[in-house]
């Protein structure tokens, strides 16, 4: 077992950073994207699948006969599907009809047994009724070990040491300001605590969806899979959070298609979000010269929803002007 997960980490990175430049307010700038869909099994959560994993067998809890179960909007469901088939164990993944219908696939034809959870919880999304459906299996079956990527600390962990020095190691400058989409929020604080230890000023900015309530707020409706949640994230300290920034789907979209355009780099829903957060936050500081925006996954997926007009009609949300600058609408900020 740990053979394998030394193999694992030692394929996990280091992803691509490609400098794209975006035309702001009439002025070039230089933007930094972290490519994650070039990560094993197509995502940076892959990283945090590691972690977790990694910290289960340190705890002893993987053995045979065991069945790991885990709550996913996707990418982490296919990440520990592939971890747990190596292993010789079970994966229950319980998902939502959020999740992409490849990422189902995936998980299955890795081995693993889907569970879909179909009823909204009070928030208009699907988060706290997937918890519940892990609640329930687990009650009922002794041999399920829930993965639990919302308060494991080895989820930030993982980011802290990995991702964080990985980034550090390859700009050739400190980025000035880093870019990080929330879900459970453990890539943004393990990156964040990384670079605060450090003693670096970079400007640490989680970008998260209208409607989400990961740092707080009133809950709204949320389409998008991967980035927003219907509860409070466990890892985001005030402390390690320099600016909260909060897009549209409809932003998500028009940037996912304003940087494939432009620059031919396909990127997921979440990245989009991302670029859109970092592009709003240049035209307000035009002091900063090197921004980095972590692009948590490529836009294979996402044919269907951020890259489809019909989609976008359907959820109330009209693709925004293409070729528009940095002008976009500032969400439900605080
Ligand atoms: C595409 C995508 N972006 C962003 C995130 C957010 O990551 P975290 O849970 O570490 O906040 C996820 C998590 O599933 C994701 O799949």
């Amino acid at each position: 077992m740990q053979r394998y997960l030394d193999r694992f980490e030692a394929l996990l990175g280091p992803t691509p950073v490609k400098a794209i430049t975006l035309d702001v307010l009439g002025r070039e700038r230089t933007i930094h994207l972290k490519l994650e869909g070039h990560n094993l099994t197509g995502s940076i959560k892959a990283r945090t699948a590691y972690g977790l994993v990694r910290g289960l067998v340190q705890d002893g809890k993987v053995k045979r006969g065991v069945e790991l179960l885990e709550s996913t909007s996707g990418n982490l469901g296919v990440a520990l599907a592939s971890m747990t088939r190596s292993l010789g164990i079970g994966f229950t993944a319980v998902v939502d009809p959020l999740s992409t219908q490849e990422s189902r696939d995936r998980m299955k034809s890795l081995g693993a047994r889907v569970v879909m959870v179909d009823t909204a919880d009070a928030t208009g999304a699907y988060l706290l009724s997937r918890i519940e459906k892990v609640q329930e299996l687990l009650a009922a079956d002794d041999r399920y070990v829930w993965v639990n990527q919302y308060e494991s600390p080895r989820n930030p962990e993982i980011h802290r040491r990995l991702t964080g020095p990985e980034i550090l190691d390859q700009m050739q400058t400190v980025p000035d300001a880093v870019f990080i989409a929330v879900s459970t929020g453990g890539t943004f604080a393990g990156v964040s605590r990384c670079f605060r230890e450090r003693g670096l000023d970079t400007r640490m900015v989680a970008v998260d969806i209208n409607g989400s309530v990961a740092y707080g707020g009133t809950p709204g409706p949320r389409h998008l899979s991967g980035i927003g949640a219907s509860r409070r994230s466990s890892f985001l300290e005030p402390s390690l959070v320099d600016h909260y920034s909060y897009v549209s789907a409809g932003e998500a979209a028009l940037y996912c298609r304003r940087i494939l355009r432009e620059t031919g780099t396909h990127l997921g829903a979440s990245s989009g979000a991302v670029v859109a957060a970092c592009v709003r936050f240049l035209e307000e500081h035009p002091g900063v010269t090197d921004p980095l925006c972590v692009c948590a996954d490529g836009g294979e997926k996402y044919q269907d929803t951020v890259y489809n007009d019909g989609w976008l009609a359907a959820i109330g949300e009209t693709p925004l002007p293409a070729g528009a600058s940095g002008t976009v609408g500032t969400g439900n900020a605080r």
